[in-house]
């Protein structure tokens, strides 16, 4: 048998509801806060990623999916979707006339990681982004809609961490210090980290084997070395964070796996997914647009990590599972042809209907009517066609009535209290 590929998954019947659910969670929030959808290609030219991600990053350096298409251009199966929608907002001049725009999509990414539980090599991510707004206060508004979202899914434990990761003026004053004090602690880094403390020395911040992290431990913070405007917005963030009543933690470890990004960068941590912690992550990229080609106009924004996301919702399955309204068991040929007519003429009406083809003895097609969680069962016998009647049954008081056939359909609605969708 052919197995899917490691680190691909099918989301199942059960749990499609609930991603479902996320969905129309996430895009009525983008809703409320004023966020058009945009959808774009899962693949682009490599170069795109590789200029916007970084070189020296583990995604493009191990961890994307390239190969030359039949024509030999490299391509590349989206890792993430901001540098796609930096390209679109340039391509398609979005920044012409009211450079401001909000943007939001929804879809699969592919990382080559190692795969473990909440990590995945297709997975999915609920994207955001702002073009053209350089008030910190909106980096604060795409924190307060990463809590407000995970609160409407009755998610506890998740924790906003921030830190700053200054910007082209104070950061190599930050980089020369932390080369200076890796250069000491050689002995104890990982090969990874050896290389990387010369070329790109904020990623050993974040490395995860134990004992870099041990040796990183006394650290400089580089909120201790940010120039004057990245410190003000550092400050405007903390403090409106404050405001708005939402705890967070300063995190100086915190340098993202990404190198676009500048000023307030921020993730939401969860003690709930043992090592894969981040469950959503951002931050500003003010640089981006212009090294891709566009105008020089500030950006900022999340992804929220949908599968892990998905692992922690507080929902109950009865939140977002729709039972049938009715199910139709039917005994005798006769009622089958009689029930599918009804169950089809139901379905147009909206009414969330099931059936049972079988021809099966009563007691199975209650089983399978109660195993559906259907409220109401009609079930048609011989005896009641004849009567020009069907039995209803409430399966939650298990009260039994017979109602005639004439305007079943309008009888049925007025049984179910649900309002149509
Ligand atoms: P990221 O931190 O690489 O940021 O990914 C965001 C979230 O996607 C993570 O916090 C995590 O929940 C989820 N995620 C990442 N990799 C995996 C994986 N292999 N399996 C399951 N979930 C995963 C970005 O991608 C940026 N583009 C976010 C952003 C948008 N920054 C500004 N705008």
């Amino acid at each position: 048998m052919i197995q899917l590929i490691r680190g691909f998954r099918d989301i199942l019947p059960g749990e499609v509801e609930l991603w479902q659910q996320i969905e129309q969670k996430a895009a009525k929030l983008f809703k409320d806060f004023g966020f058009a959808e945009i959808r774009i290609p899962i693949m682009e030219r490599t170069e795109l990623f590789a200029r916007s991600i970084g070189e020296d990053t583990d995604i493009v350096e191990k961890e994307m999916y390239t190969f030359p298409d039949r024509g030999g251009e490299l391509i590349t199966l989206r890792p993430e979707a901001t540098a796609s929608i930096v390209r679109a907002y340039i391509q398609h001049k979005l920044y012409a006339g009211d450079p401001v725009k909000k943007l939001y999509t929804i879809g699969p990414m592919f990382r080559r990681e190692r795969p473990q539980k909440g990590r995945y090599r297709q997975f999915y991510q609920i994207n955001a982004e702002v073009f053209g707004i350089a008030s910190p206060l909106i980096d604060v508004q795409l924190i307060l809609m990463l809590v407000t979202l995970f609160s409407r899914l009755s998610v506890t434990d998740a924790v906003p961490h921030i830190n700053s990761l200054g910007c082209p003026q104070c950061r190599p004053q930050f980089k020369a210090l932390l080369t200076d004090f890796l250069a000491a602690k050689t002995d104890n880094l990982c090969p990874d980290c050896i290389r990387r403390s010369e070329r790109n020395p904020l990623r050993v911040l974040d490395c995860k084997v134990p004992s870099c992290r041990e040796s990183l431990s006394e650290a400089p913070s580089i909120v201790d070395t940010l120039c004057p405007d990245c410190s003000r917005d550092f400050d405007t963030v903390r403090k409106t964070l404050d405001r708005l009543s939402i705890p967070f933690q300063v995190d100086k470890r915190l340098v993202r796996g990404l190198d676009y990004y500048t000023r307030t960068t921020f993730e939401i941590q969860t003690g709930a997914l043992g090592a894969q912690n981040a469950v959503a992550g951002g931050g500003r990229y003010d640089g981006l647009v212009k090294a891709l080609g566009g105008p020089d106009l500030p950006a900022t924004g999340f992804a929220v990590g949908f599968d892990r996301l998905a692992e922690i919702v507080g929902l109950d399955k009865q939140d977002y599972v729709a039972a049938p309204d009715i199910f139709i068991a039917a005994l005798g040929e006769q009622c089958i042809i009689k029930a599918f007519e009804w169950s089809c003429a139901l379905g147009r009406e909206g009414i969330r209907i099931d059936m049972d083809f079988s021809d099966k003895s009563l007691k199975s097609q209650m089983k399978r009517a109660d195993r559906s969680g259907a409220r109401h069962v009609l079930i048609v016998g011989e005896k009641e066609l004849e009567q020009q009647a069907v039995i209803v049954r409430d399966m939650n008081t298990s009260a039994q009535q017979k109602i005639p056939i004439a305007g079943l359909t309008e009888k049925i609605k007025a049984l179910i209290d649900r309002k149509q969708d």
